[in-house]
């Protein structure tokens, strides 16, 4: 356990609308702040920051809590590395016989560490003209130059079950450390571990604070897998990592090439083009397009030409624009990626392609063009259609005029027929929204299809009664001194969901302790959904303005009616069942 104190100091310094806005652009709306949700996929701002009860809450997914559930989340951390994220970033240290005593060994630092030492030895094997004769041949037959291969850090893993298992150990790492940080897979005989690269080169992902946070290893072969990626560890997730944003960072003023490959990257700024980024053997995701946008203005999108990397392409051009980026699309011919190109065509022509890049508009427009023959009427209707899809879900109505005249040309129609049917699409689309929102609404107001409480929806005034009980205490320590002493009547067996319950049976034994009751210590109990579920008790009941004891109260009886009202429906009323019994033995005798 983290002394309450110091959790209490890492969340008091670290100022919940300074750590957000570090991840999302916040705008500043009466005393609460708004942005775009980090949690889920969104146009329009539901996720707001309340710095008066320092918590923050999505209206849309539901995610909320405190400054350390925000960074459970978003950096996807336990909780007690979660406050040690923090506590670095405002400047605390953990004391460290407790980080120990918890069995937190693992802690972010000493996997940058084991990284850094691993990726010597992974250097050291490719330089080694014996266990690196191959890997280097391998390197020099993809064209790369000792200086790129140094640049990247590049290595070679021997094709042995335990070199950098023993080097490790050496080095004083455990094997419990080797497997969590992903340089080693567990044995399932013996639970010993073995090296998790074999036969690979090796290529080190780094963080833009220069930290080896993992690697990728290719295959010098045809062999399946292609590349090996070390999967999320407390340092390293995939989904907010870029590989060479730390080079590519000072390069990118005025654009980033987005390409998919590792190997598409090397070649990229082996020939210049230093700020060339991939993501991480997955699909763009809209962290990383956030962290784009926080380093450029323009990104040009530079996947494969082969069907998959077009649709890719069409992915990340929707996450891109979502995040206000300029996106172009390169279009290549002769070559299936950026790094073949390059070596067949020169570096020349590469930039040629870069400023002949597309916009979104003209990539889609030229996409839907190739696919129909608009000479043939039925397949200019189907372009049509397609293309005022398009442009319908474009906000800005100056570009949507824009594109309307663009496509009334290519497809010689008028601009007021496109315009019309664009029209109709937005407005159908919009009713379409606002079905959806009420529907929502109401499937939440009665708790239908509710995850988290799932009692709720067996009966509404109950759960509502919770609601109120449960956000009340999280608000006003008088309220749970009122409790605690047993001025208002309420105990645990009152609650009729059992995540109600449980809310209350941590708010207070918290209570109870000397120190009292403070939200960050929920986070400790209840994961990150839970969380969310508790913030909107609080920020529900903090919007209204009667908060009174009397609330309370009769917040309380309603509970104890509608539970009493429940046992009876249900026939688990004791007085009842007795007063059935003596009723059947009474009819048992009169019929002898
Ligand atoms: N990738 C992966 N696992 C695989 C295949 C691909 O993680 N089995 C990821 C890698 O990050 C790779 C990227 O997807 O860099 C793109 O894949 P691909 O185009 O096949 O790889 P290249 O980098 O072009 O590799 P090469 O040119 O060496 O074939
Ligand atoms: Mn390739």
């Amino acid at each position: 356990m983290i002394p309450r104190e110091v959790v209490e100091e890492i969340v008091y310094r670290a100022d919940i609308v300074d750590t957000i806005g570090s991840y999302v652009t916040l705008k500043r709306a009466g005393s609460n702040y708004g942005g775009l949700c980090p949690f889920h996929s969104e146009k329009t701002p539901s996720f707001t920051v309340f710095p008066a009860t320092r918590s923050f809450y999505c209206f849309g997914c539901g995610a909320g809590g405190d400054v350390i559930t925000f960074i459970k989340r978003v950096e996807n951390l336990d909780y007690p590395s979660a406050l040690e994220f923090l506590a670095e970033r405002v400047g605390i240290t953990i004391p460290q016989d407790r980080a120990n005593e918890r069995g937190e060994l693992l802690n972010r630092k000493r996997i940058y560490e084991m990284n850094l030492e691993a990726a010597k030895f992974f250097r050291n094997c490719l330089f080694d003209p014996k266990l690196g004769q191959e890997g280097m041949q391998y390197l020099k037959s993809r064209q790369l130059s000792g200086a790129t291969i140094k640049r990247f850090g590049l290595g070679v893993a021997p094709n042995s079950f335990g070199m950098l298992t023993d080097y490790m150990h050496s080095k004083g790492y455990s094997d419990e450390e080797l497997i969590k940080g992903f340089l080693c897979g567990k044995s399932q005989k013996t639970g010993k571990s073995y090296d998790y690269f074999r036969g690979r080169v090796i290529f080190p992902i780094i963080d833009v604070s220069g930290n080896i946070i993992a690697f990728g290893g290719r295959v010098l072969d045809d062999t399946k897998p292609k590349y090996l990626n070390s999967s999320d560890t407390p340092g390293f997730k995939k989904s907010r990592n870029l590989f060479a944003l730390n080079y590519a960072k000072d390069a990118c003023s005025e654009s980033l090439i987005l390409c998919e490959g590792y190997m598409d990257v090397i070649a990229l700024h082996a020939a210049g083009f230093s700020n060339a980024v991939a993501t991480l053997g997955t699909a763009i995701t809209s962290e990383q397009a956030r962290i784009m946008a926080k380093y450029t203005k323009k990104v040009i999108i530079s996947y494969d030409s082969d069907e998959a990397g077009q649709r890719a392409a069409n992915r990340a051009m929707k996450l891109l624009e979502e995040v206000g980026l300029e996106v172009r699309v390169l279009k290549m011919n002769g070559a299936k990626d950026p790094d073949e190109y390059i070596k067949k065509f020169g570096s020349e022509r590469f930039r040629q392609l870069l400023g002949q890049s597309k916009t979104g508009f003209e990539y889609k427009l030229e996409n839907v063009l190739a696919k129909h023959d608009i000479s043939i009427p039925q397949e200019k209707i189907k372009a049509s259609e397609q293309l005022c899809d398009i442009i319908a879900g474009v906000t800005s109505s100056v570009e949507r005029e824009v594109y309307i005249a663009r496509v009334a040309e290519s497809l010689s129609l008028t601009a007021e027929v496109i315009k019309n049917d664009v029209e109709r699409r937005r407005s159908k689309e919009i009713r379409a929204q606002r079905r959806k929102e009420s529907r929502d609404a109401m499937n939440s107001a009665k708790n239908y299809g509710d995850r988290i409480n799932l009692d709720s929806a067996k009966n509404v005034a109950a759960a509502s009664a919770e609601e109120a009980i449960l956000g009340l205490l999280l608000i006003y320590e008088e309220h749970r001194t009122a409790v605690e002493k047993g001025k208002v009547d309420v105990c645990a067996d009152d609650f009729f969901t059992a995540f109600g319950r449980r809310v209350f049976e941590e708010i207070m034994a918290l209570q109870s302790t000397e120190k009292g009751f403070d939200f960050s210590l929920l986070d400790e109990k209840f994961n990150s959904d839970e969380i969310g579920r508790i913030t909107r008790y609080k920020i529900g009941r903090h919007e209204l303005r009667e908060n009174g004891i009397d609330v309370l109260t009769s917040s309380v009886e309603t509970l104890k009616k509608e539970k009493q009202r429940m046992s009876e429906k249900s026939g688990d009323d004791p007085f009842a069942t007795i007063k059935r019994r003596q009723q059947n033995a009474a009819d048992r005798k009169n019929k002898k």
